[in-house]
């Protein structure tokens, strides 16, 4: 008691000395945060590098091993991740300000793709083709984030994903480097703002990097990534989240070519402080820096907090590795006190920038939420309407009228709030989310809109995430309920004038540690698909889910398929105004759509090898299934028609640097207003390596009335030419002859070429 009273003291004239220092708005935060750091002891700086889990608000998580208020006390903590409740961030900020290092805690939480208001995941976000949409979407969650005093978010995820195997390919941006850096610069200034704008929230970067490209899909597994594929794909979106000015980037868990990512300094120092040039500030992902032992990289604990300092990492995510460990290592000379210092800063000018040290708490209340979600609701409407993929509608089935009397909504996606809030929605209210059911009674009030689930959905082996962070699993039907089920969903069906069916994943196969072996549709839904449609009666697919399913019978047989990814609060809103033709749906596709497992990995820009498929002897590579996938990379329907036509290039020869100019003409031939997404692609046809087939280089997604037309021009520099190659084991400007197309997807057969020469 008395040791803590004379700290205490302590602490506050050790405060007294600096506060006034550390107040001064002239000093940039670099400049306060060394002012801090030559007054903080070695435990005092060891703490910063702390971040703790605090799981006490979620429902059946155990209390946290050490009372987290004595470690704040004791200045052991610099941040603390999954409190969201704001009494509570207020509450250990007071002790963290006023006793402890009085330095700020910086509260950290998954802000992925909303707060309060949940918008499209991010890859539906990504199929909107709409950086600006992005933007004002991550803006929103980020408001309503610092609003319950949560300051810093685990978003944008960044990584390619090629395999959709993989569960969190619905966190990212798809399968494309050139769209990733456009869903990444967008994100990062909707959580930031604009560079040297006032901060308040504060972005991450991640997973770096890699993780993506795990063997076999499989969550947590090993990536191999030869450096021109690293280079010129998967760090792409990276550079560009970093030249936008994120704050923060979290190392990946996984073994990047044999070395654990937390561990990598060439990953960590090499490529991203030295090429790349961040200088903010690495977190580890949640206990990587204790799993370098797991890896069998690191002989023990201390050993691990040694290789992750030395790699970079700055803070430690809830493994206790650096806490542990780091003064000894300190002490004994193995990490010196520059070094600490230089893990130290970032993280303290980080909190400076948010303004944590003059105005640490949280502002808002429960009476407030409601009042910020009706602006944002609208928002979300609009971006989830934006993301969502027509991807087949024979005889224009699509838009439904809406003097359609008798609807039966079918499928376990028709009534889910849970669900259609999408993975990792955590402080969302589903309770505040609508469903396809609900929409589609708001869109017809005198409408008879009627539901029947049909089937169950239920995976084999569920995580230990389910039932923590979503629902807990249902035990499995009885063949009896089954049965009956399946019967009631049919009756319904014969029973109506139209039948939208809602199939798809539950929102938790599509997260961390969800990864799959097949893209069938779970369950018995491909059986319920087709008894629905031997009833004959018009039907209306909806797919819900982030990973391309597999389709190939429903391409055939269903008259209309939209995929609408997991579209947040305003769902069933705006699926209705899509149905009923309020809004025409202009979503395009961010990965390639494979006609089953046994395409993957498939992606549009691949490299020409021997034998291109095409070629008159070789129709397919497999002799049981196509070599194309079902539908392309940029492919997505309209209830409008566009041409798009009269490629023209300002130059048809210019010298490496200089740029070339592209402009086609589009045109609605339709007759609804609706938007396009024009784009762009190059293909290098030699020089230093192979260049793949095709590159998205450019897109823009306008907004054209029936009958308007409008130029669309994109400029072709000397960065879209760039590569990485791996024969110079540099940067690359060839000088070679290039093919460009432009169109609605990337089949797009309208071409020009241009020769670069030195
Ligand atoms: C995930 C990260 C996430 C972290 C904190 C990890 O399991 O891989 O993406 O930010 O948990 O929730």
């Amino acid at each position: 008691m008395k040791y803590q009273t004379i700290r205490s003291l302590l602490a506050a004239a050790l405060l007294a000395s600096w506060l006034p220092l550390c107040g001064q708005t002239s000093a940039t935060p670099e400049q306060r945060a060394n002012l801090l750091l030559s007054k903080m002891s070695v435990d005092e700086k060891v703490g910063q590098l702390n971040q703790v889990f605090d799981f006490s608000g979620l429902p059946g998580m155990p209390a946290p091993a050490q009372k987290l208020e004595d470690q704040v006390r004791q200045g052991q903590i610099g941040s603390i991740l999954f409190v969201t409740d704001p009494k509570r961030i207020n509450a250990l900020q007071k002790i963290a300000v006023s006793e402890g290092a009085h330095i700020p805690i910086l509260f950290g939480f998954d802000v992925i793709h909303g707060f309060d208001t949940e918008f499209p995941v991010p890859v539906g976000m990504a199929a909107s083709w709409d950086p600006e949409m992005a933007r004002k979407a991550q803006s929103v969650a980020a408001e309503e984030a610092v609003h319950a005093g949560v300051r810093w978010t685990f978003a944008p995820m960044l990584d390619i994903a090629r395999d959709p195997r993989w569960g969190r390919i619905s966190e990212g941006a798809g399968e494309d480097p050139y769209l990733g850096a456009a869903m990444a610069r967008a994100q990062v200034k909707g959580f930031q703002g604009e560079p040297g704008q006032p901060l308040r929230f504060a972005a991450t970067l991640k997973h770096f990097a890699g993780y993506g490209a795990a063997e076999g899909g499989r969550d947590y597994d090993a990536s191999y990534i030869p450096e021109e594929l690293l280079q010129n794909v998967y760090l792409r979106p990276f550079q560009a989240g970093v030249e936008a000015g994120a704050k923060s980037v979290m190392s990946a868990y996984m073994d990047l070519n044999d070395v654990p990512a937390t561990g990598n300094t060439h990953l960590l120092r090499e490529i991203l402080r030295d090429q790349m040039k961040f200088n903010g500030f690495v977190v580890s992902d949640a206990n990587a820096v204790g799993d370098l032992y797991t890896h069998g990289f690191s002989s023990d604990a201390k050993d691990a907090a040694f290789r992750a300092a030395v790699a970079g990492v700055n803070m430690d995510m809830g493994s206790g590795t650096y806490l542990k460990n780091l003064k000894q290592l300190v002490t004994e000379g193995k990490v010196s006190a520059t070094a600490l210092d230089d893990l130290v800063r970032p993280i303290l000018a980080t909190k400076f920038a948010l303004g944590l040290f003059d105005s640490p708490y949280a502002d808002g209340d429960e009476s407030t939420h409601a009042v910020m979600l009706a602006k944002h609701r609208d928002l979300a409407r609009v971006a989830a309407a934006r993301s969502a993929v027509l991807l087949r509608n024979e005889g224009g089935v699509l838009p439904l009228a809406k003097t359609t009397r008798r609807i039966a909504v079918i499928g376990p996606l028709g009534d889910s709030q849970y669900d259609m809030n999408g993975p990792w929605s955590l402080t969302a209210k589903p309770a505040d989310t609508v469903t396809i059911v609900a929409g589609i009674r708001n869109k017809l009030p005198g409408a008879d809109v009627r539901f029947a689930q049909g089937v169950q959905l239920r995976k084999q082996f569920p995580s230990m995430f389910d039932g923590l962070i979503g629902p807990k699993p249902e035990a499995e039907w009885d063949a009896d309920k089954a049965e009956a089920t399946m019967k009631e969903a049919l009756s319904l069906a014969n029973d109506s004038d139209v039948v939208v069916l809602a199939l798809g994943e539950s929102a938790l196969m599509d997260f961390e540690y969800a990864s799959r072996s097949s893209l069938a549709l779970p369950g018995r839904q491909q059986e319920l698909l087709e008894k629905i449609v031997a009833t004959g009666k018009p039907v209306v697919l909806l797919l819900f889910s982030t990973r391309p399913l597999d389709v190939t019978w429903a391409s055939q047989h269903v008259s209309a398929i939209m995929d609408c990814y997991f579209g947040g609060t305003e769902t069933g809103n705006a699926v209705a105004d899509l149905l009923f033709g309020d809004v025409s749906p202009a979503g395009k596709l961010p990965v390639t759509w494979p006609r089953n497992a046994g395409q993957i990995p498939i992606y549009y820009a691949h490299n020409l090898s021997h034998k291109p498929y095409g070629a008159p002897d070789f129709t397919s590579r497999y002799w049981d299934l196509p070599t194309e996938p079902l539908y392309p990379f940029g492919f997505g329907l309209s209830y409008a028609s566009f041409e798009i036509s009269n490629l023209r290039l300002s130059k048809k020869e210019i010298h490496t640097k200089d740029p070339v100019t592209a402009v086609v003409t589009v045109k609605n031939a339709g007759k609804v207003k609706a938007d396009e997404v024009v784009q762009l692609y190059l293909h290098q046809k030699s020089g230093s390596a192979s260049r793949p087939v095709r590159e998205l280089k450019g897109f823009q997604r306008i907004t054209l009335a029936p009958g308007e037309s409008r130029d669309v021009s994109f400029v072709v520099g000397a960065a879209e030419r760039t590569y990485w190659s791996s024969a110079t084991h540099g940067w690359t400007l060839d000088a070679s002859e290039f093919d460009v197309w432009a169109g609605d997807s990337s089949t797009a057969s309208l071409h020009d070429t241009f020769s670069v020469v030195q």
